[in-house]
């Protein structure tokens, strides 16, 4: 039997650590994927390979949350925020624009869920000041701002904690991120640790472990004890994961009761906030149009929306190899910017067409470019096309982030009911 369990539990737990999730602190019981973009208005190409492309991806595979973070907008532009109302509604449409699905995802608004803000609130607490300065986000950020704006506020150095309380509020198990937000993830890991070791004991936990571990049945329970001596007497991490997986494939008993038993394995206390994991975006960097990473603030962008004559107009003046001064000189596609693009958007025989068209002179730069614009127009025009639907009918678009909110609303309401619980913040 102990076998037979054992085969069952590899064969569930793998393909979860495989898409690298969340086997660890809860289990595979949601498998929720969150994540939050500030409303900058117009989104380019670079937001739609880094970021768009992946959670178009996602939301057929997962329960997606994509919260549009206007409170983060304020954390740094707090002297205009009647940019951000527009801003919202823009990026909305680019959003949908891309693919993200409302039938299939949750879109909505952070300012709409005033629970975000509670529980913002209720981890600062709990909150290490040095956890928040020592972001390396923190002092980067205020640095390459300072002259343009004071950022020594509260609210700026709690941008991180905020990012936690978006997560935490919904239990997300994973969190899409590029490589710059990894550390706020990790601090949100660090928070919702650190919450569940003060507040996870219920007075009466060791007895409902009891009851729980009970209702796995003689052998899982006698397996499950085994599990946990062996990893928390003699630290063995297998036992730790296995122990995981067996929780993960019960299927009788409750959610509450799940939480006890990874609480019980681990030793610490009933997981109330789920540790989410990073799902680092993969996707190749889409450099801009001047070889630098593609940003609004370097005018190097081509954006969602960009009118086809502009596309064609800003990849013919694009840089290129500054050697290749004359027609007949030869270039070098590493020292150009137009392959960079290449490598994202040309197929296999075409970059080997401009290499060596390159290196022998044997292509001219603007022949180079045409395919990059064909490219480029043929991609974003279904997303034009569905961006005109959308502008044309905004209530459409309102529509959709009312009902997002709804579900949004009802899941962090949940969740904070059972925070303000653990601490004691229900009085009667
Ligand atoms: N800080 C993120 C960024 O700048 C945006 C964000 C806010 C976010 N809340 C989030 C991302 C929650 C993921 C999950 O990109
Ligand atoms: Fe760049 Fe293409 Fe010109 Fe070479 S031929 S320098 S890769 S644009």
């Amino acid at each position: 039997m102990c076998r037979l369990l054992c085969v069952q539990v590899s064969r569930l737990s793998k393909p979860l650590l495989r898409r690298g999730f969340n086997v660890s602190a809860a289990g595979n019981r949601h498998q929720r994927v969150l994540s939050g973009m500030r409303p900058t208005g117009r989104l380019h190409l670079g937001h739609y390979h880094g970021t768009l492309k992946n959670w178009v991806k996602l939301q057929y595979q997962h329960e997606c949350f994509f919260c549009i973070v206007d409170w983060h907008a304020l954390t740094t532009h707090y002297d205009e925020p009647q940019l951000i109302e527009e801003n919202i509604w823009d990026m909305v449409i680019d959003w949908l624009a891309a693919g993200v699905d409302p039938s299939a995802a949750h879109l909505f608004i952070q300012s709409h869920v005033p629970e975000h803000a509670e529980l913002h609130l209720l981890l600062s607490m709990i909150t290490p000041l040095s956890w928040l300065e020592r972001m390396p986000t923190y002092r980067d950020q205020q640095e390459a701002l300072s002259d343009q704006k004071d950022l020594s506020t509260y609210g700026f150095l709690g941008y991180p904690l905020l990012q936690s309380a978006d997560i935490l509020a919904y239990h997300a198990s994973s969190v899409p991120v590029g490589e710059d937000q990894a550390p706020h993830v990790e601090l949100t890991r660090e928070i919702a640790r650190r919450f569940n070791h003060l507040y996870g004991r219920e007075p009466d936990f060791a007895e409902k472990v009891d009851n729980a571990v009970h209702k796995l049945g003689k052998k899982n329970a006698k397996l499950y004890s085994q599990l946990r001596k062996n990893y928390q007497e003699k630290g063995e991490h297998e036992a730790l994961e296995t122990g995981r997986a067996l929780i993960d494939s019960v299927q009788n008993i409750s959610l509450g009761d799940r939480e006890r038993l990874l609480g019980d394995l681990e030793g610490s206390g009933k997981l109330i906030l789920t540790e989410p994991e990073t799902l680092l975006t993969e996707t190749p960097k889409l450099p801009g149009l001047d070889g630098r990473k593609m940003s609004k603030s370097y005018h190097n962008t081509i954006a969602l929306r960009e009118a086809p004559e502009s596309v064609e107009e800003k990849i013919r003046t694009m840089p290129t190899d500054p050697a290749r001064v004359r027609r007949t000189d030869p270039g070098e596609p590493e020292k150009c910017p137009v392959w960079g693009l290449h490598k994202v958007y040309a197929k296999e025989d075409t970059q080997k067409w401009v290499q060596q068209g390159c290196r022998s002179a044997g292509i001219g730069c603007l022949e180079c470019k045409q395919p990059l614009i064909d490219a480029i127009k043929k991609e974003l025009a279904p997303i034009q096309a569905r961006a005109k639907e959308y502008e044309e009918n905004p209530s459409l678009v309102r529509n959709i982030v009312a009902e997002g909110r709804e579900v949004a609303q009802d899941t962090a309401r949940a969740t904070l009911k059972e925070v303000r619980q653990a601490m004691h913040l229900i009085y009667q």
